[in-house]
């Protein structure tokens, strides 16, 4: 037998029968064609569908001023760097953003990478070595799971603490030996449940223990903190965290990734992060992109104020008709389902209404905690409030017909 041999009855079991089975009953809800761009109204195929699923938080996909931008980029530098930035790939573009996110964030210093997943496996695994220990919150997206996996920090330094758990984060810590050094790892605002990090005792907790502190702001950068600096800004603790990083695929509307701190750490970061030497940088469009989403958000904070005015009109909604939301504190709001088969069955549901339908995400595990499956839901800033209601009141009838409610 060959191994894609072992492999064909593998992926036959392991996988291809749970797709069947939920395509079967109509229940697959994945890798589905979107045929228009990614507005506050979708298209799948000619139905439009209130788009409920995205991490479009400013809008800044559609902005006149920010297409123009990448449009400009391309005529200017073409389409591809073709080149990692250590060799050809470093344009004076991607320089310059790296200067404008350190100001903007506050930090001296910033790097960016192709994606925001390259972004934490490429630092982490640099940053931590076989002594080090990290203590990392159960909840922390993916990526991070996967960087301190690819680090060479010993098995036995590697904490995990109850999520948002200030006691059993402090626990872990106590673990960490004299003259050891640790690093304790958190989003900013989580990605599935949208709570948002308690920064403001974990800096406190980092300090007594000496422990260094990585925050991931991929949703929180352009959400959180005046005019969107992230969940630093947000507690005031900017000084406090040694590490921010985050994407430029989620308010930023393009792809791309970056952590900022020190002059030094960043420079360790740019010589020894494998995922930023060994890729290709990110092309010169997408970059434009992000720069122009700076020249606006850094002037104008309306965009990230129209955000949370929605968010806060979709939260009471909900609460109003009963649904579990959780510990949502931001843009992100769950409606908390417990039940695989179920949360599908809304998913789809919600799908089939005419004249318009409502786009959200189904979670399940690895995502989310097994008896917690969700629909996640999030909120743009260019919806107005009669979208809301009208996403809120089909949510409602679905939620009841399915006695989620
Ligand atoms: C918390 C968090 N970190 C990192 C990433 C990875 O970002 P990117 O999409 O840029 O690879 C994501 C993306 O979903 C995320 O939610």
């Amino acid at each position: 037998m060959t191994l894609f041999q072992k492999y064909e009855e593998r992926a036959q079991t392991e996988l291809l029968d749970e797709v069947n089975f939920a395509k079967e009953l109509g229940l697959y809800p994945y890798f589905m064609e979107l045929c228009s761009e990614q507005g506050p109204i979708v298209k799948f195929g000619d139905r439009e569908a209130i788009m409920f699923g995205s991490n479009n938080y400013l809008s800044m996909t559609t902005n006149p001023k920010v297409k123009e931008a990448a449009c400009q980029a391309i005529e200017e530098y073409g389409t591809g760097s073709t080149g990692s930035r250590l060799l050809n790939g470093t344009m004076d573009l991607h320089t310059e953003l790296e200067n404008r996110l350190a100001k903007f964030i506050g930090t001296e210093s910033a790097v960016i990478f192709s994606t925001g997943m390259q972004a934490n496996l490429g630092t982490l695994s640099c940053l931590l070595g076989k002594d080090d220990w990290v203590v990392s919150d159960e909840q922390n997206h993916a990526s991070i799971i996967d960087g301190i996996r690819l680090s060479k920090v010993d098995k036995k330094n590697k904490l995990i603490y109850k999520h948002n758990d200030m006691d059993s984060l402090e626990k872990s810590l106590k673990k960490i030996p004299k003259g050891e050094y640790g690093l304790i790892v958190t989003d900013g605002i989580f990605s599935m449940e949208g709570d948002i990090a308690k920064l403001d005792e974990i800096t406190e907790l980092a300090e007594t223990y000496g422990a260094g502190v990585y925050v991931d702001d991929a949703h929180a950068i352009g959400v959180l903190g005046p005019y969107g600096r992230g969940t630093a800004a947000h507690f005031k603790a900017e000084k406090k965290v040694d590490i921010t990083m985050g994407t430029f695929s989620k308010s930023f509307a393009s792809i791309g990734g970056y952590i900022a701190g020190s002059e030094t750490t960043c420079q360790w970061v740019k010589h020894r992060a494998r995922s930023m030497i060994f890729s290709a940088s990110s092309p010169p469009s997408a970059v434009a992109t992000v720069l122009a989403v700076l020249d606006i958000i850094e002037k104008d904070d309306s965009h990230r104020q129209k955000l949370w005015a929605n968010a806060k009109r979709l939260k009471k909604g909900y609460l109003e008709a009963g649904f579990d939301i959780g510990h949502s504190a931001s843009p992100i709001i769950p409606l908390i389902i417990g039940e695989d088969i179920k949360t599908f069955t809304f998913f789809k549901e919600l799908l089939a209404q005419t004249p318009r339908s409502v786009y959200t995400n189904p979670v399940r595990t690895p995502a989310t905690a097994v008896g917690n499956e969700l629909l996640r839901t999030s909120c743009q800033s260019s919806f107005d409030f009669e979208t809301i209601d009208e996403a809120v009141e089909i949510i409602t009838r679905i939620g009841k017909k399915l006695e989620v409610i």
